[in-house]
């Protein structure tokens, strides 16, 4: 009989979850306003450490509206990292601007602060009205630092660089939630914050989003056009376009629930990544993730480098060996500048995405992966490191 399946990441549901959704459902609270809405962003405004958060029904959806509170308009340019899922990106082309893709430092796979400050110091000029791109001529006129796979960028220099010339900074803290850069919280780090609650992040809602900022109108601005903008909501009068981006009160129920045992979730991740790294040291041909010295990892995805010359095997070799034995992995993306819509941007010195992404591997690594599965995934990779040796 085959063994049953390893998934990379799903959710884990262990708590208060299916009380809350009862009590939804009992008082009829289920749409878009509701207690544990406002509880949800409560607790996630009190983890993070910002005065206010705005929950919102995506991770997307929460980017979108942080581009447009900080004032990013149609038209300019934001800097971007290269190695990252595509939203973020997407979201800087709804707010119909134009992507500036920053590569990734070698030893931790996040966003190069150093190739970040190079850019804006020679490649942009500073006159009275900002900052533009020499080359394009555009406006440039925020940073999105992504931080990947529960790992923090190295944000301080860019932070220095965005204050000097005047630049919000908008973490992409999606898969970071959890996660501390000099012992302080991702998402509080910049001048506003995303996080994601899509289904194979450490929490969940179903699919959610949440905004933090501790900037108390830019945070009324986020929850103005999260709700349609109504300037006068029993008229129906309203003064600029909104969006229909607001979580509903089940979801947030879920939510809520989830925070509860974040930090737990957060203590088993960083346990299954220590596991791994014990187990797989000494394998050849093998590069496991890197923790910063100023970094607390959540090791949201546990991924590893796939070296094919010492190795034996590509990253792709290993993933399908993998799959034959029932264990689901996934390469990182592939890097967002030659993608179809985005291949016309700008790419400044990308030396590294590339063979990130073709030496790539996640491994399972959900919050409820046993010990013995994971000990299946250790198994597999060494047994077929034995044959590609042999
Ligand atoms: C880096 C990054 N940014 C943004 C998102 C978007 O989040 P969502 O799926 O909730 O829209 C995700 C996750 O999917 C992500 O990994």
């Amino acid at each position: 009989m085959p063994e049953a399946m390893i998934p990379l990441s799903v959710p884990e549901m262990r708590g208060n979850e299916l009380t809350y959704l009862r009590e939804c459902i009992e008082t009829n609270w289920v749409s878009y306003v509701g207690p544990f809405v406002t509880r949800f962003e409560d607790q996630m405004a009190k983890y993070v450490g910002t005065c206010h958060a705005v929950a919102t029904n995506s991770g997307t959806a929460a980017l979108h509206i942080a581009l447009l509170i900080a004032g990013v308009k149609p038209g300019d340019e934001v800097l971007v990292s290269n190695l990252t899922f595509i939203a973020p990106v997407n979201a800087i082309q709804y707010a119909g601007a134009f992507p500036v893709f920053m590569d990734v430092t070698p030893q931790y796979w996040q966003m190069d602060a150093d190739k970040v400050v190079e850019f804006l110091e020679k490649e942009c000029l500073a006159d009275g009205k900002g900052l533009r791109n020499r080359k394009t001529g555009r406006p440039v006129t925020a940073i999105i630092p992504v931080h990947i796979l529960g790992h923090p960028v190295d944000v301080n220099p860019i932070v220095a660089i965005a204050k000097r010339y005047g630049l919000p900074v908008i973490e992409d803290a999606t898969e970071a939630l959890g996660a501390k850069y000099h012992g302080q919280m991702v998402g509080a780090l910049g001048d506003v914050a995303c996080f994601s609650f899509n289904g194979n992040k450490i929490i969940t809602t179903g699919g959610g989003g949440m905004l933090v900022t501790g900037n108390t109108s830019w945070a009324d601005k986020a929850r103005y056009l999260t709700t349609q903008a109504k300037d006068d909501p029993i008229e129906y009068v309203h003064h600029e376009v909104g969006y229909n981006y607001r979580l509903t009160n089940i979801q947030a129920a879920v939510g809520v629930a989830q925070m509860e045992v974040l930090d737990e979730y957060v203590r088993i991740k960083r346990g299954i990544a220590e596991r791994y790294a014990k187990s797989l040291a000494d394998m050849p041909g093998l590069t496991l993730p890197a923790e910063a010295p100023w970094a607390f990892s959540t090791f949201w995805l546990y991924t590893v480098l796939v070296d094919k010359a010492r190795h034996g095997a590509d990253s792709r070799a290993v993933q399908r060996a993998l799959a034959g034995k029932n264990i689901q992995t996934r390469p990182l993306w592939a890097p967002i500048h030659a993608q179809r819509p985005y291949r016309d941007c700008q790419a400044y010195r990308i030396e590294v995405t590339e063979r990130l992404h073709r030496d790539a591997l996640s491994l399972p690594c959900s919050v409820g992966l046993s010990q013995a599965n994971q000990q299946r995934v250790i198994d597999a990779l060494r047994e077929g490191s034995a044959r590609f040796e042999g």
